[in-house]
């Protein structure tokens, strides 16, 4: 998402942030998420726009709850492949995708850069490889996985898209779950599959309130990479 799209998106819950909370970001997130922005932008459109990164970083429970409330659709769940070696989850959060991978696959690795967001993922699946990287460089061999996947978590950036094809095994998959701009992947010989919308389960009303309402994951872009 670019920077004028997160200042227009923005869920309610941006205004529970301070200027100061940005601030209280790790450096290095810090300069990851400013490295989008144009200096001498106003207050309010910084924290609009970095509304998500606060939320990761410094209230990881917050989005651990509303994951929590809406889950990826039954039917892209089924739709991922079982029984296979290698899987990667990029941008797992805390691990709402993760936790199908690990029961179609004997070694999974979760890449994650909030480090609250992968303790929790770790808690719940020990079994995991939990590593605190960026997907514009994926801290993972080439060819590692033959399963790689990403929930809601990037669209059509060609840099992050070269680094899932170049930690896919040949012959392996890339699955993306609610990525944005499907219509981008389609046009780009990606196969699409749309679940039918579903209710969120019920809920705390704050959820709603922080969040904007909620759409549990139902899209998924797959292509095969060359064998
Ligand atoms: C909407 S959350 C989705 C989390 C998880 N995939 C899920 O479906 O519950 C997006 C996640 O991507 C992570 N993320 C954002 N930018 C990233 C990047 N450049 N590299 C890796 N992960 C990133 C965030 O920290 C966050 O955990």
């Amino acid at each position: 998402m670019d920077y004028e799209e997160a200042v227009a998106t923005a869920p309610p819950g941006w205004l529970h942030f301070s200027f100061d909370d940005i601030g209280r970001l790790p450096e290095w997130v810090r300069a990851h998420a400013m490295a989008g922005i144009p200096s001498g932008e106003p207050r309010d459109r910084l924290l609009r726009a970095l509304f998500w990164t606060l939320v990761y970083h410094l209230e990881p429970e917050k989005w651990d709850e509303l994951a929590r409330f809406e889950p990826i659709n039954p039917a892209v769940v089924d739709a991922l492949p079982h029984n296979l070696d290698t899987a990667l989850d990029v941008g797992a959060g805390s691990g709402r995708l993760t936790g199908h991978l690990v029961a179609r696959c004997r070694h999974v690795t979760a890449i994650e850069p909030s480090t609250g967001l992968l303790a929790l993922l770790s808690r719940r699946m020990p079994q995991v490889q939990p590593v605190a990287g960026w997907a514009e460089a994926l801290p993972v061999k080439d060819h590692w996985s033959q399963l790689t996947t990403s929930c809601a978590a990037f669209g059509p950036d060609p840099v992050v898209l070269s680094e899932l094809r170049r930690v896919t095994a040949p012959g392996g998959l890339i699955a993306l779950i609610n990525p944005e701009s499907p219509g981008w992947f389609e046009a780009h010989g990606w196969r699409r599959m749309t679940a039918p919308a579903m209710h969120a389960p019920d809920h705390p009303r704050w959820i709603d309130e922080f969040f904007g309402p909620l759409d549990p994951p139902r899209e998924l872009l797959t292509i095969r990479v060359d064998g």
